[in-house]
Parts: C-alpha cells; sequence; structure tokens
C-alpha cells in the first residue's frame, strides 16, 4: 500500500481529489495505448483501449459527483450513503 509522508490518507475529500486523478491519469494511458494501437492496424486491441477510457470516464465522473456533494452536503452526505440509498425490496408473496 503506497503512503502520503504522514501516511494513509483519511481525508475523504483528498481522498477523491487523488482518486479522480488516477482516473485522469488512466484516460491519458489508455487513450495513448488506443493511438498506438490505430498506429500499428490493430482494431481490436484500439477497441479494447476505447472501452477501457469510457470506463474510466464513468469512474471519474462517479468520483467527482461524490466530491461535489461533499461540497454540496458536508462530511455527513458520506454517512447517508452507508444507509445504501435505495428502498427496500417488497417480500413477496406466495400467490401474487
Ligand atoms: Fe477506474
Amino acid at each position: 500500500m503506497q503512503r502520503g509522508p504522514a501516511g494513509p490518507a483519511s481525508d475523504p475529500e483528498l481522498i477523491l481529489l487523488k482518486v479522480m486523478a488516477m482516473e485522469e491519469d488512466g484516460v491519458r494511458t489508455y487513450n495513448k495505448a488506443a493511438l498506438k494501437c490505430a498506429t500499428n492496424a490493430d482494431a481490436a486491441s484500439k477497441q479494447l483501449f476505447e472501452r477501457l477510457v469510457g470506463d474510466e470516464e464513468g469512474h471519474y465522473d462517479q468520483f467527482e459527483k461524490q466530491h461535489d456533494n461533499i461540497k454540496r452536503f458536508g462530511l455527513s452526505y458520506l454517512a447517508l450513503q452507508s444507509f445504501g440509498g435505495t428502498a427496500p425490496e417488497r417480500p413477496s408473496v406466495p400467490g401474487e
């Protein structure tokens, strides 16, 4: 486990900023790989890297949304997330 100079990160906002930077780095890396594949006429690998770019962009968007919500609602927003945010499923009733 990589640690910063002061030990493991514990500030949720800083953690989100760090993972957002990592996702951006992933997008750059996979875009470069896709371009290299195109240069070498490797369409199948190019498509794989392009899918990975989309995945990383989606992850970035999720982390950015969490970061924005922390900025809007404060750290208590994270506590609300621990309850799941979805309604419990209705129990099945025999015969329905
Ligand atoms: Fe990711």
